[in-house]
């Protein structure tokens, strides 16, 4: 068996007077596409932050797998007054654990434009573009760093059905190129997408973890209802 992208041991996060996340236990092996849910406020993007390193535990540990390269892509992405282009290539030429020439970088980040449909607007400003553009901007700096771990925080929250379909399928894309490596977490509150996508779901509340499921016992109501009413409960709540 692989070893694990990253593990959190006995993991708690305090952020000033709240809790954020307590005592969380989690594996994420590589190939799985974990989906974090739960009320806003529950932890996901705590959770999804302390899992790329960025957040240090106050109590307990993260252990980061050491080769496996992660990407975020954030609740408010931040769109560089550049071109698309540049966005997506200094994205990549920062990235100094990959010492890539700025060169080398551009070509990647046409490539990644590509990939994501924005190659028309690769000389347009980034901020220029609408919402749906930058989101798929954003995914296209993300994934241009050729990640094996792709974190996102609700890509689609802030999109129309037609975006939000688009993002969901780029997303899918980047778990199918490598299905057995490519690991893809995600925070959503869209359960029609996280059941189309996810492989796992977790539930949060309040910093705890409530459920983590296959994606078919998640949604399994009778299930669910036994296993963690709490979750049970916000399912029947967000299909209301
Ligand atoms: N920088 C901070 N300082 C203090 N408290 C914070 C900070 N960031 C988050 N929190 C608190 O930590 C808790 C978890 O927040 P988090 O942003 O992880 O929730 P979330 O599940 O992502 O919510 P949402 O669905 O609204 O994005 C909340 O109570 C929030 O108010
Ligand atoms: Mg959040």
């Amino acid at each position: 068996m692989q070893p694990a992208v990253v593990q959190l041991h006995n993991v708690s996060v305090q952020l000033g007077p709240v809790l954020a996340l307590s005592d969380v236990h989690l594996t994420i092996n590589p190939g799985e596409r974990v989906a974090f849910v739960g009320a806003n406020g529950s932890g996901k993007s705590t959770l999804l932050r302390t899992l790329h390193g960025l957040l240090r535990p106050t109590q307990g540990q993260v252990q980061l797998h050491p080769t496996c390269r992660q990407a975020m892509l954030f609740q408010r992405s931040h769109v560089l007054r550049l071109s698309a282009l540049h966005n997506v290539a200094l994205g990549i030429w920062l990235d100094r654990a990959q010492g890539h020439s700025w060169a080398q970088s551009r070509a990647r980040a046409v490539t990644a434009l590509q990939r994501v449909g924005l190659s028309a607007v690769a000389q347009q400003s980034g901020r220029q573009l609408s919402s749906g553009q930058q989101q798929r901007l954003a995914l296209a700096r993300a994934w241009g760093r050729q990640p094996d771990v792709l974190l996102l925080d609700e890509p689609t929250a802030s999109l129309d059905p037609y975006a939000k379909r688009e993002v969901e399928a780029l997303m899918a894309a980047f778990a199918d190129q490598a299905e057995t490596t490519a690991t893809l977490l995600w925070a959503s509150h869209n359960l029609g997408q996280v059941k189309r996508l996810a492989s796992r779901v977790i539930y949060l509340e309040a910093g705890h973890i409530l459920a983590d499921l296959p994606v078919a016992d998640f949604f399994n109501a009778q299930l669910l209802e036994t296993t963690s009413p709490a979750a049970h409960a916000f399912v029947q709540g967000e299909l209301s």
